[in-house]
């Protein structure tokens, strides 16, 4: 476990706006280095000059994570740039709401290649680098798809229980090189993009600023296999108790 983030590296993926550009803040306020992954290229380009603004040294690489070589060409790039990462946050994801009657092959795939395939990926590239630095921390963005289905959910809810499947796995298989693996779920609904189009009315009317998540993205930054891990973790939950402790 480590008290002080700064200077340690992070690569977030989906850090363009939502919750991933609220986490790359945080991590920037704690002065860390930041590799920041995302499709949205002028959105990523706009939030990587802001964090520099204030002073973070920061990389944005634009990449679709559906594209399994092409997010190993990007997960390199920042392996290159800042060398083994005290923590991988994989966020991003894609929310298409479509029956079995609707999906296709090309489109379910895309999603679970997002968040599944992508997971595996990023996690492989760092594994070793992390070993040699002698541990780090990974983190998967969960839901309450990831335990439980939902109605149009065909390709997310699969994939994000793969997530929580491929945690458990390298949670132990991490515990003897001092490598944390958790996943994460908000725990309480957050006003992002993927929100805008995916929440109901009530669900919007309680929303919350997905900065006040982000306690539980530091706190998970600091871990390794001695602290916190092959946890489902509820990050509202963990922020709330962390900002009453602090
Ligand atoms: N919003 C919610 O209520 C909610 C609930 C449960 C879990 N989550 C999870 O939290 C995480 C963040 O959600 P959010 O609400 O901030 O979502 P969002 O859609 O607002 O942001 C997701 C980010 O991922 C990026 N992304 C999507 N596809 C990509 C691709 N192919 N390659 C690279 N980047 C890509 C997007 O461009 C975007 O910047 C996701 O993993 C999501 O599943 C969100």
């Amino acid at each position: 476990m480590i008290e002080n983030l700064k200077g340690a590296a992070a690569v977030v993926t989906g850090a363009a706006q939502g919750l991933g550009y609220a986490i790359a803040q945080a991590y920037a306020r704690e002065g860390m280095r930041l590799a920041l992954l995302d499709v949205l290229e002028d959105k990523l380009q706009r939030v990587a000059a802001e964090l520099a603004g204030a002073g973070a040294d920061c990389l944005p690489i634009a990449v679709d994570l559906a594209d399994a070589a092409a997010t190993e060409r990007a997960i390199h790039q920042a392996l290159e740039r800042f060398g083994a990462p005290r923590v991988l946050v994989h966020n991003a994801a894609l929310l298409i709401q479509r029956s079995m009657l609707e999906i296709t092959l090309a489109d379910w795939q895309r999603e679970v290649n997002i968040i599944l395939q992508a997971a595996f990926i990023l996690s492989k590239a760092v594994w070793e680098p992390m070993i040699r630095a002698g541990g780090g921390s990974i983190v998967y963005l969960s839901s309450g798809s990831g335990i439980k289905g939902f109605v149009k959910e065909v390709a997310y809810c699969p994939a994000k229980h793969g997530q929580e499947g491929l945690m458990k796995v390298l949670a132990l298989e991490g515990q003897p090189f001092n490598i944390a693996v958790n996943t994460i779920t908000p725990g309480a609904p957050i006003h992002t993009p993927m929100s805008e189009s995916n929440y109901t009315d009530e669900q919007k009317r309680d929303w919350v600023d997905p900065a006040l998540l982000t306690p539980a993205f530091v706190f998970l930054a600091r871990q390794d296999a001695s602290g916190v891990t092959g946890q489902r973790l509820n990050a509202w939950e963990l922020s709330q108790s962390l900002g009453s402790a602090g």
